[in-house]
């Protein structure tokens, strides 16, 4: 339907990028991006209008996205010629306007479109060599001047060589080296390096594209202070055996991976050198403050367990010490600590302790004529205490 509405309006409408490279591949992919050679924002309209979803445009751009009734995104470009400049080192021809759009992108499996035509429905459009590409499994860039162009795409090289398993083609390695010999890093705002690094932190093996951005020297590139060492690697390979298991629970809500591996990334950088690294990445003073905080209360937690567990204190001591910390910051602890009896404390807060649940609530209170204060949340806490001492196991060395 989709495609019979850009015949209706005159415009050939394809479907591009990840959605097909994956559909070849076989991976699950639910991000539609069509492009219309044609006024993709007045096709959106009326895509938004034929399903009743919702569109919103961004004119300068000619680009919308349409929201359909179930919650599925489908972005729209506008596909027009006159639209791209090119640097002057690029050969000048004449291209169709999906197929200059095409260009635009980063690697060859990228650049791939399905058209939705009716009378071409299905057609696979390849300029580029992307279906050899793939049988081959090597990443390459459309060229020469794509990590000029946009430097990021460095990153995005490594992160898609790695999730399907492909190598990095020759001319496309060189083409790195050189970017990072001629620190084209350097220019990169802190906030695009930072988006970049969260989405290797939400791959499925973000330490090996670490390693790989280490061995071209990228996170040094970034700053120096990034650079791995084996004492994050150590650390960073904790925080994936913590977070595997703790996917394995089944326990809702699931963290936020992305800050496990990046504390990991900053294990033993001092409060100063960690500054350097938030303003490097363009932290806004917020979120800068809010990590120095978690660091800050991750020490101090890993302190107060060892002298609870030294002073063997109660389960409830436990349960305190561990209650306000966030998620992310636990199985950080976790991680950090892996032969020490502290991962197998912070893991009996994490599945047990933290889901005890008491029957009492302030009403109970008012109805034993309790006056109603700060006093109230005092005793609840010490109800709470109480319930997880009554559990089975009560001291510190029975935990063992
Ligand atoms: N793109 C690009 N250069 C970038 C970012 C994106 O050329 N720096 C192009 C790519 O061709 C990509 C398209 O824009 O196919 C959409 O980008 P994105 O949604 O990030 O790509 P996906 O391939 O869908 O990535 P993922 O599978 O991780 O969602």
């Amino acid at each position: 339907q989709a495609g019979e509405l850009g015949q209706q309006t005159g415009h050939a409408v394809y479907v591009v990028g990840g959605f097909v490279r994956d559909l070849l591949l076989k991976h699950p992919n639910f991000d539609v991006d069509l492009v219309v050679e044609g006024d993709g924002v007045a096709y959106a309209a009326e895509l938004a209008r034929i399903y009743g979803g919702r569109y919103k445009s961004h004119p300068k751009f000619k680009t919308a996205v349409v929201i359909l009734p179930d919650g599925q995104r489908v972005d729209v470009a506008t596909a027009r010629l006159e639209y791209y400049e090119y640097p002057a080192a690029l050969p000048t021809v004449e291209l169709s306007s999906i197929k200059m759009d095409l260009y635009r992108r980063d690697f060859t499996v990228n650049a791939l479109a399905l058209h939705l035509s009716p009378e071409r429905f299905g057609d696979l459009v390849d300029f580029f060599g992307a279906q050899r590409d793939i049988k081959d499994r090597v990443l390459r860039v459309l060229h020469s001047l794509s990590f000029v162009e946009d430097p990021t795409r460095i990153v995005r090289a490594i992160r898609f060589s790695e999730r399907f398993g492909f190598r990095i083609g020759g001319q496309t390695d060189r083409l790195i080296k050189n970017a990072v010999r001629h620190s084209f890093f350097h220019k990169l705002s802190g906030s695009r390096v930072m988006h970049e690094l969260r989405l290797i932190f939400e791959e499925k093996t973000p330490l090996s594209c670490l390693r790989r951005m280490q061995d071209y020297k990228l996170l040094a590139a970034i700053h120096p202070l990034l650079a791995l060492t084996p004492s994050k690697e150590a650390v960073l390979l904790e925080v994936e055996n913590v977070i595997n298991w703790y996917r394995l629970l089944y326990i809702e809500p699931q963290p936020q991976v992305w800050m496990l591996y990046f504390l990991g990334l900053c294990t033993g950088l001092d409060p100063e050198q960690f500054a350097i690294i938030a303003r490097r990445l363009n932290f806004s003073k917020r979120q800068a403050a809010e990590m120095v905080a978690l660091r800050q209360q991750i020490r101090d937690t890993a302190q107060g367990i060892f002298n609870w567990e030294y002073h063997k204190g109660p389960p409830s001591e436990l349960y305190f010490l561990l209650e306000p910390m966030p998620l992310e910051g636990a199985l950080y602890l976790m991680a950090r600590n892996p032969r020490e009896p502290l991962q197998k404390y912070v893991s009996l807060h994490l599945t047990t302790l933290r889901h005890k649940r008491v029957e009492v609530t302030g009403n109970d209170l008012k109805a034993l004529g309790v006056e109603a204060g700060p006093r109230y949340a005092d005793i609840l806490r010490r109800v709470v205490g109480a319930a997880i001492d009554g559990l089975a196991v009560c001291r510190a060395e029975q935990l063992e």
